[in-house]
């Protein structure tokens, strides 16, 4: 398969890529070349998706997946330029397109709206609605034949830049002779996300089948609790610790932050109740396989420890040694 990655310089783009070629695919990425630069073997194609679509012209691909859509006008524009140029377009969109998480959402479940469809402010309150006026963008301008729409869960993984699944194998491997380390919640409460290599498994087997259609991807509802993850950072680092699980008016209390200070975590009741218990019956018939958990925590904290030290500093996500421990000391 010729396939056009959009994207294509850093991680779920990046695993999509190198994924493709393992699969003997020939890859053309399209970015600004400010990322990495692609492995061997791949065409570079340069371009600012917002401005300038000129390097893709002349093209012909049998897929193109896009990576990299935030605004519906840069995913209409892409698709207007690519309506002759390639067979199917495949839309990295996100769970966050759902307009409560209040019960488990399934691809039918109402998407989110926005005041202003035009803003260009990409933020945790305009992600979701702006993500399903992108995915209106594409199928108004492909059709529903020629569009297949993917709708990850929280993506982990090595080459993660979000810090956020990442601060858990780290924070369990520093850990020394039985410290406490702070716990959010309860360890049978749920999560659900996706290692980036099964995304772009998922993503390649549904193109290689010319599958259309809309699919959350994630791990399966209720397969894995809060304690799983920390039971295979404990197993992976061999680490000893002690557990001190703080319940969500404690972590309020605290002045901490789910998601953000003790990433990986929501509060099982609330407005995010269910965003960690998406339905992804659809993806699991179209050949989603997930992998062990203990593959992704130990591929995970070897990407992790590799980094220079200087970015292996947590700023975007967790607890800083700091925080945490007046957080344990407040709590003694
Ligand atoms: N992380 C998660 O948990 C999560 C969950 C659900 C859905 N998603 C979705 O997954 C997708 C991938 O996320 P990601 O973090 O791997 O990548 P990303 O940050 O969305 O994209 C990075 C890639 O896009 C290129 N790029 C960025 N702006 C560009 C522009 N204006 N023109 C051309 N190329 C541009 C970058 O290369 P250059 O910098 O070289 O241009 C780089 O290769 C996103 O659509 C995101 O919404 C992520």
């Amino acid at each position: 398969m010729k396939l056009l990655v959009i994207g294509g310089g850093r991680f779920v783009g990046r695993h999509l890529v190198e994924a493709a070629l393992a699969r003997g695919h020939e890859v053309t990425v399209f970015n600004r070349g400010l990322s990495a630069p692609p492995p061997p073997g791949v065409t570079a194609l340069a371009g600012d998706r917002r401005q300038d679509l000129s390097a893709l012209r002349g093209g012909r691909w049998d897929a193109a997946v896009d990576t990299c859509g935030y605004l519906p006008r840069e995913v209409a524009a892409m698709a207007a330029a690519l309506d002759a140029a390639v067979g199917r377009y495949l839309f990295v969109s996100s769970v966050s397109v759902y307009a409560s998480f209040a019960s488990p959402n399934d691809e039918s479940s109402a998407t989110g709206t926005i005041e202003d469809p035009d803003t260009e402010v990409v933020d945790g309150r305009t992600y979701g609605p702006l993500k399903a006026l992108c995915e209106q963008a594409l199928l108004s301008r492909l059709g529903a034949a020629r569009s297949t729409i993917v709708r990850p869960g929280l993506v982990v993984g090595p080459l993660d830049p979000t810090q956020r699944f990442t601060y858990w194998p780290a924070r369990i491997a520093r850990a020394t002779g039985g410290e406490p380390v702070l716990m959010p919640g309860d360890p049978g409460d749920a999560v659900q996300f996706i290692d980036a290599r099964d995304l772009a498994a998922f993503m390649l087997g549904l193109l290689e089948a010319g599958r259309g259609g809309i699919f959350n991807a994630a791990s399966p509802p209720g397969q894995w609790c809060f304690g799983d993850v920390v039971e295979a950072c404990t197993a992976v680092s061999g680490r000893r610790l002690r557990r001190v699980w703080a319940d969500a008016p404690t972590i309020e209390r605290l002045g901490l932050k789910a998601w953000v200070d003790l990433p990986l975590w929501l509060p099982p009741q609330g407005a995010y109740a269910a965003f960690m218990r998406s339905d992804v019956s659809a993806a699991l018939s179209a050949g989603l396989q997930i992998r062990p958990l203990g593959g992704t925590v130990a591929d995970t904290l070897a990407w992790h420890r590799a980094l220079p030290p200087a970015e292996q500093a947590f700023t975007l996500a967790g607890l800083t040694p700091e925080r945490e421990s007046d957080a344990l000391q407040a709590l003694r």
